[in-house]
């Protein structure tokens, strides 16, 4: 087994580059991509940048230059679920590109042309294994599974928010977690996407981001450091 970790802003990653053994730094298109250990795991440890474009060209690399075996996005989202509060934390069953759209040639939106459905599917083993590390890491944390929508978009905005709910059934909006798991799915690679929640993405989601994302972000990183002990 051999792990990638992605996280798309520093504070996202920095943990885990400080729990790891680094064998090697290598830098892809922008990206320092630390290859070590991580509790005795081998593991690949990167951060992105943000979007869409960013995420799918790490996974690429991920799997080209190390060859990893499993995918798992790290970090913060925006919550589309009214039981998910700032801090509690959304595993990944399935993600979607909800900024797609080419339903003028009758494919439902979110479908990317080429695929049979607008749904990627999360590894079962990789998200029940998270969703038991987060549990174990800090009880007292909400933990929910569920639907993870992404697009090139920070989402602040109510009547946007309801469109992803009623469109989607998403459960947190971000900006890469479904463009990892489009890449993951085309390289066979099992992915898990896991995200604590920064914002309720509505108007006080620019209020609340900046207070919230430095602890979320870590407070997640931190639930990836337990899930890896044990996978
Ligand atoms: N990441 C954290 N909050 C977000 C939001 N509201 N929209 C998109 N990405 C986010």
């Amino acid at each position: 087994m051999k792990l990638g970790i992605i996280g798309a802003m520093e504070t996202e990653v920095s943990a885990l580059k400080e729990a790891m053994e680094v064998d090697k730094v290598v830098t892809k298109a922008g990206m320092d991509f630390y290859e070590g250990t991580l509790h005795g795991k081998q593991a690949v440890v990167v951060q992105c940048g943000i979007g869409k474009v960013n995420a799918a060209m790490c996974v690429q690399i991920l799997a080209d230059l190390f060859e990893i075996t499993h995918v798992l996005n790290t970090g913060v989202a925006g919550s589309l679920n009214a039981d998910l509060n700032i801090g509690d934390i959304l595993v990944s069953e399935k993600a979607i590109q909800h900024d797609v759209n080419v339903t003028i040639f009758g494919y439902q939106v979110g479908t990317v042309p080429g695929f049979e459905s607008r749904e990627f599917t999360a590894d079962a083993v990789m998200a029940d294994a998270v969703a038991d590390a987060c549990k174990r890491a800090n009880p007292d944390v909400n933990i929910v599974k569920g639907c993870v929508v992404s697009g090139d978009q920070f989402i602040s905005d109510a009547k946007v928010k309801d469109y992803l709910i009623s469109e989607f059934h998403g459960d947190c909006a971000e900006m890469e977690g479904a463009s990892i798991a489009q890449a993951a799915v085309l390289n066979k690679i099992p992915f898990v996407v896991v995200r604590a929640i920064s914002d309720k993405a509505d108007g006080s989601a620019q209020m609340d981001y900046p207070t919230f994302e430095n602890q979320a972000a870590e407070h997640c990183a931190k639930m990836v450091s337990e899930f890896v002990k044990s996978f």
